[in-house]
């Protein structure tokens, strides 16, 4: 079963050829991934901007898919069905990667498949390679998934790949939006997660002169909050305002490391934590935990997911780099999945900015 993948919920351009193999362990392989960031479109703004993401999705898309087919040495006549991620995401932008997968769809005749984005970062980690061994037969349900993104902080209970319960979510900023805006009153340039961590990387967080709130949201919550910590990132750099307030010592280059390791430290705890209730609190044993979304690139999140599932004896299935941020693999392997469970759509598709669930 091969499937034409395509991406376009927010600054990402993306299409994927994956071929869905059957067996004990059904799995999905990439057979190519071509994504085209808009990232330079949006350094000025120091953020995506709805507009400008949109038109540039509807001038690449078709080269985007013309390169996916072309890395993968195939052509349209080739696709079994066509997937999209029709969920959460800008609106504008969705509504591109959605009329161009009906298109497609219609015009060769295969099956639509509509695909939640968030629930396909929680796939990622899962997605093989041609030059991967098929997976051991494994059952991974119930699982325990955790997509930290720019836009979503999530914890899913998932039982199949369409029966997915949400235990927790942000009520606030998105950890990789916490990461960005506090890497901007740092003076980095946008999108400053990754440029935060690597700053991060090069001075121990006790060096910090300031402590980062941890958020607990209330005795056994797993909902997620990181407003706290941007603020407290925001008057360390500028100052403690109102009349008991304080000035801020200066950012030295130093200071700033010190901060960046401070606040990714207190960011990453706050997820491990609600992992930790999340496995205290599960009815049954989890089999394996899914994560995905971009803050998984995080190089101390990673650490600290890997030491967990060593502490917990959970399998985590942590995906690759390429594969953490926004990308159209990932939505095509789950695509096969709903593909199998009889989930597909047709013409009548709507793209949603909210997700279901
Ligand atoms: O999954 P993604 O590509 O897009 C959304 O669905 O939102 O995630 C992008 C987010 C951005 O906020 C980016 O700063 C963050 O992931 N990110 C990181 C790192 N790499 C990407 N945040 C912290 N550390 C990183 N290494
Ligand atoms: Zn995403």
């Amino acid at each position: 079963m091969r499937i034409l993948a395509i991406e376009t919920s927010c600054d990402e351009t993306a299409a994927a050829v994956v071929e869905g193999r059957s067996g004990p362990s059904p799995h999905s392989v990439v057979l190519s991934s071509v994504v085209a960031s808009q990232h330079e479109l949006h350094e000025e703004y120091a953020g995506v901007v709805p507009e400008i993401a949109s038109r540039a999705h509807a001038e690449r898309i078709l080269p985007v898919v013309r390169d996916a087919l072309r890395d993968a040495g195939v052509g349209l006549g080739w696709v079994d069905a066509v997937a999209v991620g029709h969920r959460p995401g800008l609106i504008g932008c969705l509504l591109v990667g959605v009329a161009a997968a009906k298109a497609l769809s219609w015009s060769l005749s295969r099956p639509l498949i509509g695909v939640d984005h968030v629930h396909a970062h929680l796939y990622a980690g899962l997605l093989r390679t041609q030059e991967d061994p098929p997976p051991a037969a494994a059952e991974f349900f119930p699982a325990l998934g955790l997509v930290v993104s720019g836009g979503h902080t999530s914890l899913y209970r998932l039982d199949s790949w369409t029966r997915l319960t949400r235990l927790g979510a942000t009520i606030d900023d998105a950890m990789g939006e916490a990461f960005d805006k506090a890497a901007a009153i740092l003076g980095l340039p946008h999108p400053g997660g990754p440029r935060l961590d690597e700053l991060a990387e090069t001075a121990p967080e006790a060096t910090a002169d300031v402590e980062f709130p941890i958020s607990r949201i209330a005795p056994g919550s797993l909902d997620f909050s990181f407003s706290g910590l941007k603020t407290a990132m925001l008057y360390a750099v500028r100052g403690v305002p109102g009349p008991r307030g304080r000035a801020a010592p200066p950012l030295t280059p130093e200071r700033s490391a010190a901060l960046a390791a401070a606040f990714r430290k207190a960011a990453v705890d706050a997820a491990i934590l609600k992992l930790s209730r999340a496995v205290e609190q599960s009815p049954s044993p989890y089999r394996a935990i899914l994560t995905g979304g971009g803050v998984t690139a995080n190089r101390l999140l990673r650490r600290e997911l890997a030491a967990f599932s060593g502490r917990t004896g959970i399998p985590m299935y942590l995906p690759p780099l390429r594969w953490c941020v926004d990308n159209a693999a990932m939505i095509g392997g789950l695509a096969y999945h709903l593909l199998l469970a009889g989930k597909t759509a047709d013409v009548s598709l709507q793209a949603q900015p909210t997700t279901a669930l």
